[in-house]
């Protein structure tokens, strides 16, 4: 069902890499929404990635540029202004990646040339993007930018290893400049803290289809997919929700409020039968 939510607004999608990524269904709803859209990711995954598809689907010119790469942001915000044919009214950072992850550095053994890539992809790109679109005046006035993020920035997952601090990162980026531009412009910033997702950043996950179920077991509303994830960055990017911002928003089913389920702690006692004595109870030690 579409509300006409963003009916004449112009935005940018970062990070559309496929029909699985989040971005993907992001800007398919904007643009069912009413808005015109711009559609950017690296020139590698536009070359390799089927961004350009999406493109021509929702008729969005398609603008390659690297995220980390402040000439590269500027031209992008610049044509983007020139091609909506206006101020931008909302933009999706849906950005993350972790050499350390692709190459198994584990968190006790990371390598400090990794960490820093981490961190300049998955986190002060936003800062990057967010400055340069300021300086530009880029963004109209109560215009809405936002991040996605994960619930590892606030509490310790097996296997996120330093996207955790990448994310505690992007979610501080968006208190600081929150405060700045909300002051100087009425532009929103905020992170939206979204369940496990399989797509192709979330399956470099380790141990990714076993943590998608015990989420999925933990949360009282089940895990929230991509569509759902799209659905909530629609209604942040409206005018509904202007005087949100320099929130970390959680959209997990209730993940980040719960200790224990009935049914996670149901599939956990199974797993101790192979440790149980003949009178059922359970071996320690
Ligand atoms: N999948 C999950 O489980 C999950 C959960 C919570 C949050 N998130 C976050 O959602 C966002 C989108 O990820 P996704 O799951 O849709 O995966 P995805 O792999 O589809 O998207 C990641 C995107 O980042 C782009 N990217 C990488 N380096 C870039 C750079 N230098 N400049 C511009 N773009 C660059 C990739 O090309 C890709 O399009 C990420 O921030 C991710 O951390 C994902």
């Amino acid at each position: 069902m579409n509300y006409n939510l963003l009916n004449g607004k112009r935005g940018i999608i970062f990070g559309a890499l496929n029909d699985l990524s989040i971005a993907w269904k992001v800007a398919e709803k904007a643009v069912a929404e009413g808005a015109k859209i711009t559609l950017t990711n690296t020139p590698v995954a536009v070359r390799m990635g089927e961004v350009a598809q999406l493109g021509e689907k929702l008729q969005s010119e398609v603008i390659p540029a690297d995220a980390t790469n402040l000439e590269d942001l500027e031209m992008l915000f610049n044509k983007s202004v020139e091609i909506l044919g206006g101020k931008i009214d909302f933009v999706l950072h849906s950005i993350g990646m972790s050499p350390n992850v692709r190459k198994k550095r584990p968190y006790d053994d990371l390598d400090y040339d990794l960490l820093n890539k981490t961190m300049d992809i998955s986190a002060i790109s936003f800062h990057k993007m967010i400055q340069t679109a300021k300086k530009l005046d880029a963004i109209s006035e109560g215009g809405s930018i936002i991040a996605l993020s994960y619930v590892a920035a606030q509490r310790t997952l097996f296997g996120y290893n330093d996207m955790a601090d990448a994310k505690a990162m992007l979610e501080s980026i968006a208190r600081s400049f929150g405060y700045i531009y909300g002051r100087e412009k009425n532009v929103r910033i905020n992170t939206i803290s979204q369940s496990p997702t399989m797509t192709t950043a979330g399956s470099g996950i380790k141990g990714m289809d076993k943590l998608m179920d015990f989420a999925n077991r933990m949360s009282p509303l089940g895990n929230a997919d991509a569509e759902e994830c799209a659905d909530y960055c629609i209604v942040m990017f409206s005018d509904l929700t202007r005087k949100v911002t320099m929130q970390n928003l959680y959209h997990d089913g209730g993940f980040s409020s719960m200790g224990m389920s009935l049914r996670a702690m149901d599939q956990y006692n199974k797993s101790f039968d192979q440790y149980r004595d003949e009178n059922g109870n359970i071996i320690y030690g």
